[in-house]
């Protein structure tokens, strides 16, 4: 039994329970022939609060089980309060899952793990903590990150220091029992990463992807006052335990990415999933019951001039269903291309000057808007017209693109749009369109004159969802949502 969500917002090709809160990515880690994705989950509710690790598992990117919790507060424990972020490794016949113990007694939520020997579907939390001794001058300290690296295993957690610096600290370990401290990895004071953005106070969720030699730090900007900012990115390499950093970059364009977090997959790709955040009032996300998704799996790759790219793991074509924009042309004013029903996938070559237009509403007052710039050679993503529904969001959002010629793809999921420029960029937003599906796509001249166009859209296909606890009992298959 296959059953779509009756919520128009409810994503069906982007992770996420069919309700309660979800935020960060954890536990990422390909182990027994799956893609394991667990997340911060709020099973009570839709609010942050009572943190446990919800978990997933895929053999394909596609086909999803979502598994028991993995991650559950222990009443009187160490996460008495909350399992907060962390990652696993897999390592023999067993994961083993690194996490930040939140208790709301201490201001730090140091490192602790659990085990699992049956491939993820049970979990043994340690009980006490891995990692009791705090470093001197921290002031903020959580969410470890795991790689085996050589014949042992390195850590970083991420950190905000007493002296205005931000920190990804280091640890080391033979066995990934006994660990020892090493330092800042990296540690800076805030260093401007676009205009009115910095690399903040404190750094969350560190993630480190390396290859030959050469790495980037992922870190999520984390402000002791304001709390999560936005997501950078530094590239550089290694020298005797210190990350040389080049200057930091946005890893993502957008408002509502934050919490990105890597699994290094068996054929070498790093994978990618975000948190992609609500961007509509906490009374509405109350009545909707859900909160967060996961972005799609993203690969990443650090190019040579030291930029890391993204874009949708391959697999993700095979989500591809009709095809329902295929238009090229030029156009002076507006030309409707076709279209689409309320996910789908579309690419689209625009040649200067103008843009694209999703109208969701029939009298065309709702629209998300993707412009080009020419003059400031940037792409525009404006939605402050995506939401007839005043509870939501506006704002106008801007990526660098200085091609002649713009090449784009944008994954739109009922909710959420995620942009990919060829550059890497990416681009990542949520709206809340109030009128239903098929959406108008339309290509729009600018005030600068005609618009080339080539536009390609395909429905996507849901992803389907079974619940393993449910088809182990012989019930129905317990899809969430199904093709
Ligand atoms: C990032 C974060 C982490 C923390 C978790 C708690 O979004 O604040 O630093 O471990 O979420 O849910």
């Amino acid at each position: 039994m296959s059953v779509l969500p009756a919520d128009p917002h409810l994503p069906v090709a982007h992770l996420r329970p069919p309700r309660n809160w979800i935020n960060d990515p954890n536990g990422l880690a390909f182990h027994d022939g799956h893609y394991h994705v667990c997340f911060q989950y709020n099973p009570y509710g839709s609010e942050h609060a009572h943190m446990h690790w919800g978990h997933f598992r895929s053999p394909d990117l596609l086909t999803w089980e979502e598994l028991p919790l993995a991650l559950t507060p222990t009443p009187g424990g160490e996460d008495a309060d909350g399992c907060f972020s962390g990652n696993a490794v897999s390592d023999g016949d067993r994961m083993v899952a690194f996490y930040s113990a939140f208790r709301t007694d201490r201001w730090a939520q140091p490192v602790t793990t659990a085990e699992s020997r049956d491939n993820g579907v049970t979990w043994t939390p340690r009980g006490s903590l891995l990692i009791p001794e705090l470093p001197e001058g921290a002031t903020m300290y959580r969410d470890p990150y795991v790689w085996r690296e050589g014949g042992g295993w390195r850590m970083l957690v991420g950190s905000a220091l007493a002296d205005g610096r931000a920190a990804a600290l280091l640890y080391e370990s033979a066995d990934l029992e006994q660990w020892e401290y090493k330092g800042p990895f990296l540690d800076g004071a805030p260093q401007p990463v676009a205009p009115g953005a910095d690399t903040g106070l404190g750094w969350e969720c560190p993630q480190y992807l390396h290859a030959d030699g050469r790495g980037a730090l992922l870190l999520s900007v984390w402000d002791p006052e304001l709390g999560p900012r936005r997501t950078v990115v530094y590239a550089g390499r290694e020298h005797d335990g210190r990350f040389l950093a080049g200057a930091p970059a946005l890893l993502d364009h957008g408002p509502d990415l934050y919490a990105p977090a890597l699994l290094p997959a068996p054929d070498g790709r790093w994978l990618l999933w975000g948190w992609s955040w609500e961007a509509r009032d906490p009374q509405w996300v109350r009545e909707a019951g859900w909160a967060g998704l996961l972005t799609l799996p993203r690969e990443v790759t650090l190019a040579e001039d030291g930029s890391v790219r993204q874009r949708p793991a391959a697999e993700l074509l095979a989500l591809r269903g009709e095809r329902t924009v295929t238009s090229a042309g030029v156009t002076a004013g507006t030309a409707v291309l076709g279209t689409v029903g309320a996910s789908f996938d579309l690419t689209a070559r625009l040649e200067r000057a103008g843009g694209l237009r999703l109208v969701t509403s029939a009298d065309g007052a709702e629209y998300l808007d993707i412009r080009v710039d020419p003059t400031a050679g940037e792409l525009v993503v404006d939605r402050d017209h995506a939401s007839l529904d005043p509870r939501a969001q506006g704002g106008t959002y801007r990526v660098p693109c200085p091609e002649a010629s713009v090449e784009l793809r944008l994954v739109v999921d009922r909710s959420v749009a995620e942009l990919y420029l060829p550059s890497g960029r990416t681009l990542t937003l949520r709206f809340y369109p109030t009128g239903g599906a098929p959406w108008r796509i339309e290509a729009r001249a600018g005030d600068e004159g005609g618009l080339g166009y080539t536009v390609s859209a395909w429905n996507l296909r849901p992803h389907t969802v079974r619940c393993l606890a449910d088809a182990a009992a012989g019930l129905t298959d317990a899809g969430l949502v199904g093709p």
